[in-house]
């Protein structure tokens, strides 16, 4: 084995690997696919902390404790949803129907960003935990049946 000539090389198909993805991924970025995986991330971080709020209100976990971080999370993946809908990112789940009517998406993101929000304050203050997830849900749903792909 040749170590001394193969390190390099190797380091240089690596870097050379690199600079690739990074090009790939500005491709994507200029087509919106790159803002389309970025919100489907996002939302996909949002479900799944409502699965888990919903697996501690079950008491499948004795995890009482964690309400809080579950609700700080979604209040403020909440408040950057806005930011996801970029023009010209059609694509994933969205439906056109987003930007062709912005007002009423507009108004879905504002009732979202209420209800994570109410939940949070509920989850920090100990309020009725339950009403305020069955609103979030709610929040969630409105958007959906309009704006998601089923
Ligand atoms: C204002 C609109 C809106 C609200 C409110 C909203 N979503 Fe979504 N959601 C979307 C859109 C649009 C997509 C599709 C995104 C994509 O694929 O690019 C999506 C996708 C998802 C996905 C990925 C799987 C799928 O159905 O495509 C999950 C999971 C999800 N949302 C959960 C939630 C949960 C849980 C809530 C409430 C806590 C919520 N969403 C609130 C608009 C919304």
């Amino acid at each position: 084995m040749r170590i001394g000539s193969s390190l390099p090389i190797g380091l240089t198909h690596r870097l050379a690997g690199l600079g690739c993805g990074l090009l790939l991924t500005a491709a994507s970025f200029a087509h919106g696919g790159g803002v389309a995986d970025y919100r489907h991330h996002n939302m996909e971080a949002i479900g799944g902390h409502m699965e888990a709020v919903v697996d501690i209100l079950k008491q499948k976990v004795p995890h009482q404790a964690h309400m809080a971080l579950h609700a700080n999370a979604i209040a403020d993946l909440a408040g950057i949803a806005d930011t996801l809908f970029v023009e010209g990112s059609q694509g994933g789940g969205a439906l056109p129907a987003i930007w062709e009517q912005p007002e009423a998406f507009a108004e879905r993101l504002q009732a979202f960003q209420d209800a994570a929000a109410g939940f949070r304050q509920a989850a920090k203050a100990g309020g009725d935990i339950g009403a305020a997830v069955q609103a979030l849900g709610q929040a969630c749903k409105g958007c959906h049946d309009d704006f998601v792909e089923e």
